[in-house]
């Protein structure tokens, strides 16, 4: 297929590309910068020039396409108006085209809440982080959409070995501070590996019926202190306790959405390992940390 991704530098964009090139698909990705850009080439995707923020500059100029990926956002304090402007245009503009495209939309684990000793799958409610509020109108008008066959896949937690949400992790214990948990260690984060997220889109490009969800999550509630014990081990502090934060101050630090890390979730994969035969390979993110890869 002949795709465009929007988003294809980022932690679950890049993987993504790579996964869709592996599986002989033609890759488009939008570029807002030469870096950006130069990414994109070493990917062996086309870069297309342009801004998720101005889709007036390069909309009509899209290449005939199959299929549309999402996973672009910036995360500033505009990113739901970014994203409602975004799909003014978009969609329309891929309802043009030759057939009528699939288009995968990117929601996430922080529309679900807090879900406790629940767990959380497609057919649970939202009750999304406010942040992410937004989301939850694009999500339905993608859903219901005429224009495309529209697709959502919620990633859990996007997680590398030093990389995504582990990130911030490896770079305080690398440092020697004590890494930071949010609110309390009792918290479980559901995960995911970015080459299995990456699968589990490619395997919704090419199977998912218009109008479907898919939770991507692998491991359905991981525990951070089980995290932030794992880098302390990994760089020398084994006896290490995290140190905890509030979420007001993460989100002074980093933003509103970043609250979203002291969300308490379980989320079920179950959908896409039935419907699409998503098979995981990460399940031991502790194992992954210790080797660093
Ligand atoms: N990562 C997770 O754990 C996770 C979990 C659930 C849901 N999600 C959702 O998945 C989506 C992607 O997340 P991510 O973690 O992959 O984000 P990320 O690593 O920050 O990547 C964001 C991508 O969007 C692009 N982008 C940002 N602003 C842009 C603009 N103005 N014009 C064009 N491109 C722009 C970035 O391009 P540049 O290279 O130019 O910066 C990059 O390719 C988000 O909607 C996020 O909420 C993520």
């Amino acid at each position: 297929m002949r795709v465009l991704v929007l988003g294809g530098t980022g932690s679950i964009g890049s993987a993504l590309v790579r996964e869709l090139v592996c599986r002989g698909h033609q890759v488009f990705g939008l570029a807002r910068s030469e870096t950006a850009a130069a990414k994109l080439r070493q990917l062996a995707a086309t870069p297309l020039s342009g801004d998720i923020g101005s889709p007036e500059a390069w909309i009509a100029t899209l290449p005939e396409v199959d299929a549309a990926i999402h996973a672009a956002c910036d995360f500033s304090t505009d990113m739901g108006t970014i994203d409602r402007r975004l799909l003014d245009r978009l969609l329309p503009t891929l309802a043009h085209q030759p057939h009528r495209p699939r288009f995968i939309y990117t929601g996430g684990c922080w529309l679900f809440g807090a879900t406790g000793d629940g767990i959380a799958t497609e057919e649970t409610p939202f009750h999304p982080l406010p942040a992410f509020a937004w989301m939850v109108p694009q999500i339905r008008r993608v859903l219901a959409s005429s224009e495309v066959a529209g697709i959502v896949v919620h990633p859990a937690m996007v997680y590398e070995a030093e990389g995504g949400v582990f990130q911030r992790f490896a770079r305080e214990a690398r440092s020697g501070e004590t890494v930071r948990v949010v609110e309390s260690e009792a918290v479980r984060w559901p995960l995911v590996h970015r080459g299995d997220i990456a699968t589990l889109y490619a395997l919704a490009l090419e199977q998912a019926p218009a109008g479907s969800s898919y939770v991507g999550a692998s491991i359905e509630g991981f525990s951070v202190d089980r995290i932030a014990r794992a880098f302390a081990r990994r760089f020398g502090k084994p006896d290490e306790a995290p140190l905890i934060v509030s979420s007001d101050a993460i989100a002074t630090e980093l933003g509103e959405w970043a609250r979203g890390y002291a969300l308490d979730q379980r989320l079920s994969g179950a959908k896409a390992r039935h419907e699409l035969g998503w098979a995981p390979k990460h399940l031991d993110p502790e194992a992954e940390i210790m080797r660093g890869r």
